[in-house]
């Protein structure tokens, strides 16, 4: 999308953190607003925070996880405005501190169903009226740095498990979209400043309702020092005007990218070097 004032956009988990900065940066750039959210009453303090931007911006209550409930609030969302042109699937939960032969049934349900299923329930609801007006459109994925490498100790594999999966979905529907008028970004932070690690208070009810996650104090304090929300609103808006697949908006990360390929290429070096001794085998050169 070359132009993207005068749009709409919706964002899931727009009540707080990323999403309520991405509701600014796109409230500054004339975009009108849906914010979903669990959380209307905060959605709606941020539509209040943001009244004076001009744009026109509505507040649903709707859980992600929830096919028909994100349907329902599609079919709503149409009837409100005039046509629909961002979708930002990005309302998600953290998960650590917990190995994953000690995940419970639960927690995999409620992980992946937010993190993961949250995400293609908002393009079953919204992708097809986006690309059936023809105006153009764009979809942001917020997976995670954690979609890319996994961090040592943190015992988060459920959570990069979902995120990796984003990555993926996220790449594949960019190559199934190319030349359709509709772009694909995939944002994947590394810390930000909000309170995912409050994350137990919005566990709806059919996951086990709300709960306490004592969050370890070194992540609550990285979390802290990180990058601002709306900062990170900035980056998207910026991606979507580029038609940027990957955004990286912490430099820093690199790192983490650049190890993990040297392990993948590294395992490439390692077959290379049994190749010989597997094929030997194979063609009957060896018992
Ligand atoms: N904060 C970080 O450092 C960081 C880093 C990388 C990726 N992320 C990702 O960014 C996204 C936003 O997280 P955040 O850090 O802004 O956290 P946050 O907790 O501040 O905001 C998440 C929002 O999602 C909503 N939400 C949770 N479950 C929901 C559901 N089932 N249906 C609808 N809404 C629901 C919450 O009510 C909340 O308003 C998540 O996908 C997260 O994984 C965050």
């Amino acid at each position: 999308m070359n132009e993207i004032s005068g749009k709409t956009a919706v964002i899931t988990g727009a009540a707080s953190g990323i999403g309520a900065g991405m509701a600014e940066a796109f409230a500054d750039a004339g975009l009108a607003l849906a914010l979903l959210d669990l959380d209307v009453d905060n959605s709606q303090r941020i539509a209040d925070r943001l009244a004076q931007s001009g744009v026109e911006i509505r507040c649903y209550a709707v859980d992600v996880s929830d096919r028909e409930a994100m349907k329902r609030t599609a079919a709503q969302v149409a009837a409100d405005f005039p046509a629909i042109h961002i979708l930002c699937n990005n309302a998600g939960v953290a998960y650590a501190g917990v190995p994953l032969d000690r995940v419970p049934d639960a927690d995999w349900d409620w992980v992946l169903g937010v993190n993961l299923m949250g995400v293609v329930n908002g393009l079953q609801a919204f992708l097809p009226s986006i690309l059936a007006h023809g105006e153009g459109g764009h979809i942001v994925n917020t997976a995670s740095i954690g979609g890319h490498h996994v961090m040592p100790g943190w015992r988060y594999g459920l959570y990069t498990t979902s995120k990796f999966a984003v990555v993926g979905l996220s790449e594949a529907l960019a190559d199934d979209l190319a030349g359709r008028g509709v772009g694909v970004s995939v944002l994947c932070p590394a810390a930000v400043d909000t309170a995912i690690y409050d994350v137990g208070r919005n566990r709806p009810a059919r996951f086990g309702g709300p709960f306490e996650q004592a969050p370890a104090p070194d992540l609550v304090a990285a979390l802290k020092a990180g990058m601002k929300p709306v900062e990170v609103g900035r980056w998207v808006v910026r991606a979507i005007l580029d038609n940027q697949l990957h955004i990286f908006p912490h430099p820093r990360s690199r790192a983490f990218v650049e190890r993990r390929h040297g392990r993948l290429m590294a395992a490439y070096d390692w077959a290379a070097q049994v190749a010989p001794e597997i094929e030997a085998a194979a063609s009957g050169g060896r018992p």
